[in-house]
């Protein structure tokens, strides 16, 4: 069985392709360039980065550490840090578990996109009220759903060297390649409306110049708080993954650069997501296209643009949902990771038994999320304010509620317990820098549990 001898990436390349697959996701594409777009761009742009640097170089550090410190599975290495915080384990379980299922729903939305840009009906899915009956329909969505799950079971199964690694050694560079083949195109694009015409460039200017005319202290509150949401789930932290993937870093992996370049990865896909994106929905939709979020985004509006487009919007089309479903795929193939890692340690089974397990329960999971658009439909309105579905809910239950308790109470464990030198050891034991360690220890203790805390309560809507 694996863990006799757990496997481990090969390098420090492999580690961080794999983890920048983690990373960059559905997170970087529909929600960062919203985000953005919301937050008066530039602003919001500088903010993430600094947010990055600060809150997500600790936190990200801080979880890959205890993984490679403790070589074990989400579920058990906080238990093994300290016996009173062993439930932080089940909660960093638990948020891949139910974000699992509807991960693989929307990856089966996409599977039918990319499916039908490849096969060169397209057009197809830009028509009117389309993305609604696929979604609501009984059978092709589940389908989808399934298919997608099987292929990121499929890497799983192969093993961290085998699977996760190869995957992501293939389609990060394919990925990357794609996203700034679009993000250059869109540069060079224009379209003339009623006389009026808007370029590519102009889009980029309304993505990156800050308007801080109207930035008050409360404004900037909630861009900050905004950014820090994005950026908790944009690199994978407070979800057992990094916990997972650094317990497969080998010893003589360098974790201080990992992390900034795992960052800067992130950051590189979310800001030419915004490129790829922003750009083409202002050059034809104007300022008021702006404001779309979330999967009409991607589904809905991004289609009718590349109809827009004329003939070359198919092959647009075709690199676009092929980035997303890379994009899709290596996340969720690390988010099965982080619940196959546990089940394997926690009930002492291979991998092949584990992987088994946990695609037959997201297959039933995924398939009443994606029931939730038909038979199971109801609406409720959740604490934000929005109304939602079945898949809203977990969404909401996950990010909004277990993800800040698990990242407040590592800060926690780390900062007060544990201590921060023992992660700055871990870090630094082959001689490697750790950049900023007072910084470090001051954001474990304080600056990360209180901005947290707000902005838990902010996010079950206890402060507004
Ligand atoms: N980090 C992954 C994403 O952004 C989960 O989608």
């Amino acid at each position: 069985m694996e863990d006799k001898e757990r496997s481990s990436f090969s390098g420090s390349l492999g580690f961080v392709l794999a983890a920048a697959g983690s990373a960059v996701g559905l997170g970087n594409i529909w929600r960062f360039p919203y985000l953005a777009a919301k937050n008066d761009g530039g602003l919001f742009l500088a903010v993430y980065i600094i947010l990055a640097l600060t809150f997500g170089f600790a936190l990200l550090m801080s979880e890959i550490a205890i993984g490679r410190m403790t070589k074990s599975s989400p579920l058990k290495a906080y238990g093994q840090l300290s016996s009173k915080f062993k439930w932080i384990g089940f909660f960093a379980t638990l948020v891949p578990f139910m974000i699992f299922p509807y991960y693989c729903a929307i990856g089966g939305w996409v599977t039918k996109y990319s499916l039908a840009y490849l096969t060169g009906v397209g057009e197809g899915v830009a028509a009117d009220g389309f993305f609604g009956g696929f979604i609501t329909s009984t059978t092709e969505p589940i389908a989808l759903m399934a298919v997608f799950l099987l292929i990121s079971a499929l890497a799983i199964v192969s093993g961290v060297n085998k699977g996760i690694e190869r995957v992501s050694k293939i389609l990060m560079p394919s990925l990357f390649f794609l996203i700034i083949a679009i993000a250059i195109f869109a540069l060079n694009i224009s379209h003339t409306e009623n006389g009026v015409t808007r370029t590519g460039l102009d889009g980029l200017f309304v993505y990156m110049v800050p308007d801080l005319t109207n930035v008050t202290p409360s404004h900037f509150i909630g861009v900050l708080l905004d950014a820090m949401g994005q950026l908790f789930f944009s690199i994978s932290v407070a979800m057992g993954i990094m916990v997972a993937y650094g317990s497969y870093f080998k010893d003589s992996g360098n974790i201080s650069k990992s992390v900034i370049h795992i960052e800067f990865f992130d950051w590189l896909a979310a800001f030419l997501a915004g490129v790829m994106i922003i750009l083409p929905l202002y050059v034809f939709m104007g300022r008021e296209g702006m404001g779309v979020a979330g999967p009409s985004l991607v589904f809905i509006t991004m289609p009718k643009i590349f109809t827009a487009m004329g003939s070359i919007g198919s092959f647009v089309g075709i690199a676009f949902f092929v980035l997303v479903f890379f994009a899709a795929l290596t996340s969720n193939i690390s988010i099965m990771e982080a619940i196959v890692s546990s089940l394997m340690e926690h009930f002492n089974i291979s991998r092949k038994t584990a992987t088994l397990a946990q695609t037959v329960i997201a297959l039933i999971i995924g398939g009443i999320v994606c029931l939730g658009y038909n038979v199971f439909y109801f609406e409720v309105k959740l604490p934000t304010g929005a109304t939602g579905q079945i898949l809203d809910i977990m969404d909401f239950i996950s990010n909004n509620l277990l993800m800040p308790i698990v990242a407040i109470s590592t800060c926690i464990l780390i900062g007060w317990f544990v201590g921060p030198e023992k992660i700055i050891a871990e870090v630094t034991k082959n001689g490697e820098k750790f950049y900023i360690p007072r910084l470090y220890s001051f954001l474990m203790k304080y600056g990360a549990p209180v901005v947290l805390t707000i902005l838990l309560f902010k996010s079950i809507g206890l402060l507004s």
